[in-house]
C-alpha cells in the first residue's frame, strides 16, 4: 500500500488503511446487490453540496429503489 495524502504518510500514516480501503467496496457492493434499483430520487442539479466542510460532500441525497 503506497502512502496517500488521505491517510497520511511516514511513521504516523494511518494504521486503518488495510481496513478502510476495502470497506467501501464491501459496503457499496452489498448495497447494490440488496437494492439493485437504488438511484437518486431527485435530479442531479437539485442535489445540494456542502463545499465549506473539511470533507466535501452532499447535504442530503434522497434515494429511491
Ligand atoms: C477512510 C478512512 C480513514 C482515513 C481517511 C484515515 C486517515 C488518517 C490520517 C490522515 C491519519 C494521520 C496520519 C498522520 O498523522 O500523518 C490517520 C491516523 C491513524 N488512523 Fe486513520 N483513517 C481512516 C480510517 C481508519 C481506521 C478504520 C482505523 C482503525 C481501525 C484508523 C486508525 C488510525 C490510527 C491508529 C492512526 C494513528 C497512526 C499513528 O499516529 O501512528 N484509521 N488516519
Amino acid at each position: 500500500m503506497a502512502d496517500t495524502p488521505a491517510s497520511g504518510c511516514g511513521p504516523h500514516q494511518c494504521l486503518g488503511q488495510p481496513l478502510a480501503r476495502p470497506e467501501p467496496q464491501i459496503v457499496y457492493g452489498t448495497l447494490h446487490r440488496r437494492t439493485p434499483g437504488l438511484r437518486p430520487a431527485v435530479a442531479c442539479e437539485e442535489i445540494e453540496f456542502v463545499p465549506e466542510e473539511t470533507i466535501y460532500g452532499v447535504r442530503a441525497l434522497p434515494v429511491t429503489w
